[in-house]
């Protein structure tokens, strides 16, 4: 690692992009100035510079150049969340007024696009002296970007706040930095997107992908067709002064809304509503289980083709970006070939598969979608020879379609890595890369991949949820689309990672008070056992949450598995604990030996409590099994570290039955797992691997 570049002593500079680099700036400033720098995506160059910027009662922000209003009420969100960090700013800004020279100048050169495409400029230069800081930008959105890198500067002392002296010279790795919610297994109200939309500002997300319909529930309220959200919305819909108050809530925060209907599969919620568009399918209510009821529009009935250009031209009128997404995914068919008209259709037609007569669908969809000043987005499936190559596929089965797509000469996103319902580390998904660096595309095949989207599907969350299954964690995928490719520095993401998502909560985020509320609920009042117990535990992915729940929508949401989050701070830190315990020497093995036994006899003691609120309370009554290893997995580690501390090899069938605890604890139950067990194992290996 790159310690030492510093070319003048007590400074340092970067270079654009390079890995080295960037280890370099993050490792020297941890090690050589403090604190370290937290901002989080990390920016593409940051050269340190010498001294602070100290925000005092002089401070003064304003705005030159030609930016739009949406810049000023940019500015006076940024203005009021650092005053919620430093206090004396409004006051400051008031008193200096437009009289005095700017501690802080914002220039921006142009507003950006009337609607904002994938090619607007989002860079931003952003220079910090001890006398004060310029933001430059292209356009808003750039500027915008810039405010919250400066938020993400800011220290405080015991007198104030401060800046480091910085330069930074900033744009996004990927053009499409994507986060989809699908609303039509769960409803999310308004102000759930909208602080969805704050929080996707802080990550510098541009996309906001708005799954509106599906089997489950159609969302959008359409004046040509009233049916659908009196039918198949259990009145929970948007209207559609909601839908463009959305649209232009996110434009002026720098964020695009792509909405999808998915079709042709998918759609019970369409023909729930109008039976006469669908291949024959009796769909009489509201599908409540998951999964992909058999419901399809029929390609060959040319009314379908009619009532669609209605449906797209009202929702395009809606939706002003260019991309219109319309699902296509698992759209097995079945209906297709049981119906004998759509079946010699087929025939006639020269088809022989249903994917076949999917692509024929799609063809047709072109040219309405294009009469609207649309393009074309769609999953996977949508990819087929026979359609155009400036069609956008959303890569959700793995990264190989996307590769296959440029390959082919398709523009694409990837999204199989980033299903957060699959409950994996923030390590793998920051890791996952829509462009690897061993990439086997050539550069232009590499210039069709224009980045990704995070994916939030909701049949596991409602209102009170949803934060803590998306964030923080969509934090570390916004910097693999924003930041080089060589920002692999695992430790430190998540050491950014914990701060941002403070700064999350303080938007409004509900990530941390949500999962605590739903504790106390469940547990009847605050309980510091069941505390202890759930910072060690994640939910189960949702394929195996409903193998042992066989939830639906009726399923209350309700229950531990859904008051614990994926990846919590817990796994790192007895995983780094045990890494110092087993490898370090003298004191640092001594200090993490120590704080192993403490959080191990703090299990044992918490154990029986679990136990008996697993016995008195219904919500918990799936955890007597997990309790139990609980209190196991404490004593198992608390012997390892007496082994370890004494140097002496443990009886024989010692790491035999511990082994075989772990493995009991690795199997499902009550829709939780241990996030500690690979470090436990290690643990109980080294203090079985000692010399007898
Ligand atoms: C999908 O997950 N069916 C796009």
């Amino acid at each position: 690692m790159l310690r030492n570049i510093s070319p003048v002593p007590g400074r340092f500079s970067l270079s654009v992009g390079l890995l080295a680099s960037l280890l370099a700036f993050s490792t020297d400033f941890l090690h050589s100035q403090a604190p370290a720098l937290h901002v989080m995506p990390l920016p593409r160059s940051v050269e340190a510079g010498s001294g602070k910027l100290t925000l005092d009662d002089h401070f003064y922000a304003s705005i030159a150049g030609k930016g739009d209003e949406r810049l000023n009420a940019a500015l006076n969100r940024f203005l009021e969340r650092l005053d919620r960090q430093c206090g004396g700013i409004r006051r400051a800004q008031f008193t200096n007024g437009s009289g005095s020279a700017p501690v802080f100048s914002v220039k921006v050169a142009g507003p950006g696009g009337a609607v904002q495409g994938l090619n607007e400029d989002e860079s931003y230069k952003l220079t910090v002296t001890s006398t004060g800081g310029e933001l430059s930008a292209a356009t808003d959105v750039g500027a915008m970007h810039g405010f919250e890198t400066f938020l993400q500067l800011v220290e405080t002392s015991g007198t104030g706040c401060w800046l480091p002296a910085v330069t930074i010279d900033d744009a996004p790795r990927f053009q499409w930095r994507g986060y989809m919610l699908d609303v039509s297994r769960h409803f999310e109200p308004i102000p759930v997107i909208e602080r969805t939309l704050d929080a996707m500002v802080i990550a510098k997300l541009n996309v906001f992908h708005w799954h509106l319909s599906d089997d489950q529930g159609f969302r959008a309220e359409s004046k040509l067709y009233p049916k659908f959200t009196q039918v198949a919305s259990d009145g929970m819909y948007y209207t559609q002064d909601e839908m463009r108050h959305i649209v232009a809530y996110a434009r002026e925060r720098g964020i695009r809304v792509v909405p999808e209907f998915d079709i042709p599969g998918h759609t019970s919620s369409w023909l729930l509503a109008y039976p006469e568009i669908g291949a024959g399918e009796d769909i009489k209510a509201m599908p409540q289980t998951f999964g992909i009821p058999q419901a399809e529009l029929d390609p060959s009935n040319e009314k379908v083709f009619k009532f669609l250009d209605g449906f797209i031209g009202e929702m395009g009128a809606i939706f002003p970006d260019a991309y219109f997404h319309i699902g296509g995914d698992e759209t097995k068919g079945k209906g297709w070939l049981e119906n004998p008209r759509i079946k010699a259709f087929m025939d006639k037609q020269g088809f022989k598969t249903p994917e076949e007569l999917q692509a024929y669908f799609n063809r047709r969809l072109l040219p309405i979608l294009s009469k609207h000043g649309k393009k074309m987005m769609g999953w996977d499936e949508i990819l087929q020879p026979s359609l155009p190559k400036d069609i956008m596929i959303q890569s959700w089965r793995g990264e190989k379609s996307l590769s296959d797509g440029a390959t082919q000469g398709y523009t694409g996103i990837l999204s199989a890595p980033y299903y957060l319902d699959a409950q994996k580390t923030n390590e793998v998904m920051f890791l996952a890369d829509p462009i690897p660096a061993d990439t086997a595309l050539t550069p232009e095949q590499q210039k069709l991949i224009l980045g990704g989207e995070v994916c939030m599907w909701s049949e596991h969350i409602h209102e009170e949820t949803i934060d803590s299954r998306v964030w923080p964690r969509t934090l570390a995928i916004a910097e693999r689309f924003w930041s080089p490719q060589s920002d692999r520095d695992v430790a430190d993401m998540y050491r950014r990672l914990r701060i941002a998502s403070y700064e999350l909560e303080d938007v409004g985020l509900t990530h941390i008070s949500g999962p605590a509320k739903l504790r106390r609920n469940i547990a009847g009042r605050e309980n510091k056992e069941l505390e202890l117990y759930s910072a060690v535990l994640e939910p189960t992915s949702l394929g195996e949450r409903y193998k042992q729940q066989h939830t639906d929508r009726l399923t209350s949401l309700n229950r531990l598995v859904d008051a614990v989050v994926a990846d919590p701070a817990s796994r790192e830190e007895i995983a780094t604990e045990v890494d110092s315990a087993v490898s370090a020497s003298g004191a640092s093995s001594k200090l993490a030996i120590e704080k192993l036994k403490m959080r191990f006899t703090s299990w044992q003691a918490a154990a029986p409590e679990i136990a008996s609120l697993a016995a008195t309370r219904v919500r918990l009554n799936d955890q007597a099994t997990r309790a139990a290893q609980f209190g196991a997995l404490g004593t198992a580690g608390l012997e390892a570290l007496e082994y370890l501390e004494i140097h002496a090899a443990p009886p024989a069938g010692w790491k035999d039955a511990k082994m075989a605890l772990l493995e009991d604890a690795k199997k499902p139950a009550g829709m939780v797992k241990f996030d500690f067990l690979p470090a436990l194992q290690k643990l109980v290996e080294a203090a079985a691997a000692q010399a007898q």
